[in-house]
């Protein structure tokens, strides 16, 4: 499959498209937490800011978040001056953690050149965190410079009006190409988040309401029996699945031992409970070979089950009652019961943590537990599995 962009710039039909999408966002935008009012000049901070968090978040999912920074740290400045631990526990539960490890250096950066970003989409680009898209996107919206962001909705709408015949993912040039002869020399900005909102509510992925739609005199897609059918989506490749365990070692305070994984990679630098790597194998052979330490680990009842990009994961969950003096194995911290929420864990391991400690029963008798918090050597015959 070839992508077929026409050859000829279709000039009278980028100016409709243009002028129809802003007409319809001036009456139809969505009231979005990062948006400036209309007429009000864009905050660039607050465009960055709500671009990296919606790089891998819906727009119902990045508000909560996007409010809660803007109201800790109201501009670039006080964003730089946190520490990279306090920017990390902020996002917890977003996913995509190495976003939290590139807005605070991005922050740094802009902070040390005097608070201000630059307006241009190649300087933009060379900033940590800061993709083709986003470079666009703040271009576009913070400085309304005639720049072409292509998010998905974008993507998804564009391949409908030209109709691409190609999945999104294998048409990233041609669709850059027909992006950016839409884009109107006035306002790209608002027409950047026009096209973004008819993707999200009009040019949905299924179902797409053409009858209501502004861009319908120009749309190739509409003229086809299955406008939806535009993009084609790319075969989808079958997610592996992997399993692990989680090890829940509650004192009779309900403090539990938790640690924090490694800055890079998955999950880098949120806090987890204890385990091993997470691998291809048979779930029902996940056992306390990966504890932190030997003790009597009681298998837990089910499973916590997760998806990731390119796997889905099914953590087993053991629990264990510790002294309340036992001190934190290296590299182990004690967290509170009612430090859950700020901790910085994972939505994943939230979801652990909350799980075990609804799951997790203690003994009556705790005296009679068997604790060793620091026995390195670990013997078999300690290991408690129930299937
Ligand atoms: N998705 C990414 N950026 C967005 C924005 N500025 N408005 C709405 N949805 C978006
Ligand atoms: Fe999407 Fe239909 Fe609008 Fe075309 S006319 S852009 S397919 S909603």
């Amino acid at each position: 499959m070839q992508s077929s962009l026409p050859r000829r710039a279709p000039a009278l039909k980028s100016i409709s498209v243009a002028s129809s999408a802003l007409a319809w966002w001036d009456r139809h935008r969505r009231a979005l937490p990062w948006r400036a009012a209309a007429g009000e000049i864009a905050d660039p901070y607050r465009v960055w800011l709500s671009e990296i968090l919606l790089q891998q978040t819906t727009t119902a999912g990045a508000g909560p978040y996007f409010l809660e920074f803007l109201k800790r740290w109201p501009d670039v400045e006080s964003l730089a001056a946190a520490s990279l631990e306090e920017v990390m526990q902020a996002f917890a539960g977003l996913g995509y953690y190495s976003r939290a490890r590139n807005l605070h250096a991005c922050a740094r950066v802009i902070a040390a050149r005097g608070g201000k970003f630059p307006r241009e989409e190649a300087r933009l680009r060379e900033l940590p965190g800061v993709g083709a898209y986003t470079a666009a996107a703040i271009a576009a919206i913070a400085f309304n410079a005639p720049a072409a962001p292509v998010d998905g909705n974008i993507a998804r709408v564009v391949s409908r009006l030209v109709a691409f015949d190609v999945p999104i993912a294998r048409n990233r040039d041609g669709l850059a190409r027909a992006a950016a002869a839409l884009v109107p020399t006035d306002r790209p900005g608002d027409f950047a988040q026009a096209m973004m909102d008819i993707g999200a509510t009009i040019c949905r992925p299924r179902n797409p309401d053409c009858p209501r739609c502004p861009l319908r005199s120009g749309c190739l897609a509409a003229r086809t029996d299955s406008p939806d059918a535009y993009p084609p989506r790319l075969e989808k490749r079958a997610r592996p699945t992997r399993v692990g365990a989680a090890f829940f070692a509650r004192r009779a305070d309900g403090a539990f031992l938790a640690r924090r994984r490694p800055p890079r990679g998955l999950l880098g630098g949120t806090m987890e409970l204890p385990g091993g790597e997470w691998g291809p194998g048979e779930f029902a052979e996940v056992g306390p070979q990966f504890a932190p330490f030997s003790t009597d680990w009681r298998r837990l009842p089910g499973a916590v089950e997760h998806v990731f990009t390119h796997f889905s994961l099914r953590l087993a969950l053991f629990g264990a009652v510790v002294e309340s003096a036992a001190p934190a194995p290296d590299g182990g911290v004690w967290i509170g019961e009612d430090e859950v929420a700020s901790a910085g864990f994972s939505g994943l391991m939230r979801k652990a943590v909350e799980t075990a400690q609804r799951l997790f029963v203690p003994p009556p008798d705790l005296e009679r537990v068997l604790v060793r918090t620091r026995g390195k050597d670990r013997h078999d015959d300690d290991l408690d599995v129930e299937p």
